[in-house]
């Protein structure tokens, strides 16, 4: 990278910073020298910090180890890098960590794949996710939301209020979620405590994180996870197949992809897996805040409650169409987002050289190869109160102007799969029950993340809520 400026070659001292911070992570792990590995909260935290040069540059530059890196600080170039100028930019760092021998299956999620390959994989997935096949799916995501607000009234019955681990009953309900729209199997998360696709799912997501983390080269995904995953799959598609069962959704979907483009078995489990990997971890980690804010912003649930309520009258039942237009819903739900984004940055490499405007009006040349840092969770920072959970600051169309300003970004590929989720569960929870925080929760605004997570992930035991019939 060619920095033209000199106010903002300066700025890049605090790179010194940043090594000071890494050298203190490294000597804290350093009794691990097998498994050295970055603290994820750590690095979190640094780079929120480095935000605080906001109005001084559009972005910085720093060194990880040796590797150069820019820090987009002026969202205006987050709209550059991921729009205009995106054909310069479409692969990101974790495609280095992939490999396609040693991990077959993990190595065909388009988040770990680059260039052409990449962009195939990509609109393979895009494709099984249009509206119709969403409203197709819906009554599966709508009947495990009701299982889960069963669930949460059963146990409610055997003592008039009932406490519960956000995070727990979370996992259960996107667990389901996802094993009947992609595997077409009941998970069974609500009605046992070791279902198996749960203790698969962890195992998938522990190794991710490790493997992410370590210095050497590691699977992603351990042998049996994707034996397990690959069964999956099959045994769908051949029930699918054999009962002749038409359905437009995401398994249809593969099957047909399978008609048309001859790919094989382990492309067809590998979508199902980025579809499980996503839809069951990222959308749980998402939703678990989300009944945490609510909790703690009562006025907020009585609005939400209201708005739920007026939305089904008498009958019980609301259309896709319905929950997806319920306006301070969606504000909720981004709201809760903008504070606690599963994914608190993304990251970009350089795949053609390109000039970009840097410090008055100077431009610099972002040079093939540079690796380019976009700090998600800082830029939902850049709001008034930013940690205040105000649902009302995306009154009158803000969340549309918000994401196209750049300053709210929690979402990549699989949007419409996760809002359906989130506001699905929403929905039957709230309308039904109060939520509230548990006396052993802390009422601190700022959640306690577990630093071993890639994720913004609450710690385990994290999130208390009590819950009754409202
Ligand atoms: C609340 C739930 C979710 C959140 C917060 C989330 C967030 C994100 C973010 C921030 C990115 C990175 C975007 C980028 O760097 O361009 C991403 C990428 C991706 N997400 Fe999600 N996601 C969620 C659910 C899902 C689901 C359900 C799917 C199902 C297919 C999915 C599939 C993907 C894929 C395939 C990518 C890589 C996209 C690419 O290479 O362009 N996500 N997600």
């Amino acid at each position: 990278m060619h920095v033209q400026d000199r106010n903002l070659r300066n700025l890049c001292i605090i790179y010194a910073q940043f090594m000071h911070n890494l050298c203190n992570i490294l000597e804290k792990y350093a009794k691990f020298m097998h498994k050295l590995c970055i603290n994820y909260a750590c690095a979190r935290q640094m780079i929120h910090n480095l935000i605080d040069y906001k109005n001084k540059a559009p972005f910085v530059g720093f060194f990880n180890f040796t590797t150069p890196y820019l820090l987009v600080i002026d969202p205006e170039l987050t709209k550059q890098i991921m729009i205009k100028d995106f054909k310069h930019f479409r692969n990101n760092e974790f495609s280095t960590l992939s490999n396609k021998k040693k991990d077959p299956v993990m190595a065909l999620n388009p988040f770990v794949m680059r260039d052409d390959e990449w962009k195939e994989k990509r609109t393979e997935v895009a494709v099984g996710m249009t509206q119709n096949k969403l409203k197709s799916i819906f009554p599966l995501i709508e009947d495990v939301a009701r299982k889960f607000a069963i669930y949460i009234g059963q146990e409610i019955e055997k003592n008039s209020r009932k406490t519960f681990n956000a995070r727990d009953i979370c996992v259960r309900y996107t667990c389901d979620t996802v094993a009947t729209c992609i595997f077409a199997i009941d998970g069974g998360s609500f009605t046992k405590d070791d279902s198996a696709i749960i203790l698969m799912g962890d195992k998938m997501i522990r190794s991710i994180s490790d493997a992410a983390k370590s210095f050497l080269p590691k699977r992603l995904m351990p042998q049996d996870v994707e034996d397990f995953f690959v069964y999956l799959m099959e045994e769908a598609i051949k029930y699918r197949t054999e009962n002749g069962i038409e359905r437009d959704d995401f398994l249809s979907h593969i099957i047909s992809l399978k008609k048309k483009k001859n790919i094989s078995d382990i492309e067809m489990a590998s979508h199902g897996v980025t579809f499980f990997l996503d839809g069951y971890d990222t959308s749980s980690v998402a939703l678990a805040p989300l009944f945490l804010e609510l909790a703690r912003n009562q006025k907020a649930q009585d609005k939400l409650r209201a708005e739920l309520r007026e939305a089904v009258g008498d009958s019980s039942q609301i259309t896709y169409e319905e929950l997806m237009d319920l306006p301070y819903l969606d504000q909720v739900v981004y709201e809760s987002l903008r504070l606690t984004p599963p994914l608190t940055f993304s990251n970009r490499e350089c795949s053609e050289s390109i000039e970009i405007e840097g410090v008055k009006g100077h431009k610099a040349l972002i040079e093939k190869g540079l690796r380019i840092f976009i700090p998600i969770l800082s830029f939902h920072h850049y709001f008034h109160d930013p940690d205040d959970f105000i649902p009302e600051r995306f009154d009158h169309g803000a969340v549309k102007m918000s994401k196209d300003k750049g300053v709210l970004l929690p979402f990549g590929l699989g949007m419409r799969f996760a809002l359906l989720q989130l506001k699905a569960a929403t929905f039957e929870i709230i309308r039904n029950f109060r939520v509230t925080l548990d006396p052993k929760m802390s009422t601190e605004k700022v959640l306690e993340i577990d630093p071993d997570e890639l994720l913004m992930n609450v710690k385990k035991d994290g999130i208390w809520l009590n819950f009754e019939v409202a």
